[in-house]
């Protein structure tokens, strides 16, 4: 049975939105999918997981929030992320996606097989349209 993990770190709810609908996507293929806080998360959840989401917001100036996300996503330079599917995502305001942009080259270097080239980025609030990208990104997460 494939285990799926999805760790997010966001601070006023959009990106949090996304982490939930994501999991609904994948849970809807009838895999087990845990929802954790990076603030919660360790770098075995990553180990030991097949199928991976990642969600940060766009802070600071177009980079990942500093004191969780962006140690947490460094500690995985080394991860052996073969036979893994990752998939990204956050949401943004006034910027361009430049931090995704980025984050997408970065995971990519550090080997990750990403099912979404371009990471899935909703401005500010996620709607009815942008919740159902989610939902479809989890659901292309857990197919073979
Ligand atoms: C300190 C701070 C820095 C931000 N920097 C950017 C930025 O560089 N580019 C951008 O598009 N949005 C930026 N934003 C906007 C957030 O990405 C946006 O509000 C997002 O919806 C927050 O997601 P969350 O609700 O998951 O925390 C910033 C917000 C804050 C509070």
């Amino acid at each position: 049975m494939k285990k799926a993990t999805i760790i997010y770190w966001s601070g006023t709810g959009n990106t949090e939105m996304m982490a939930n609908a994501i999991a609904e996507g994948v849970k809807s293929s009838g895999i087990d999918v845990e929802v954790v806080r990076v603030e919660n998360a360790n770098k075995d959840m990553v180990i030991n997981s097949e199928i991976l989401a990642f969600g940060c917001p766009s802070m600071g100036a177009e980079v990942l929030e500093e004191e969780f996300m962006e140690p947490f996503i460094e500690s995985l330079s080394d991860v052996d992320f073969s036979g893994k599917k990752v998939a990204l995502f956050g949401s943004y305001d006034w910027g361009d996606g430049e931090w995704m942009r980025n984050w997408v080259a970065r995971m990519k270097e550090y080997g990750a097989n990403l099912v979404d080239e371009e990471g899935l980025i909703i401005r500010l609030t996620p709607d009815e349209e942008g919740i159902n990208n989610c939902k479809a990104l989890g659901e292309r997460l857990a197919k073979e």
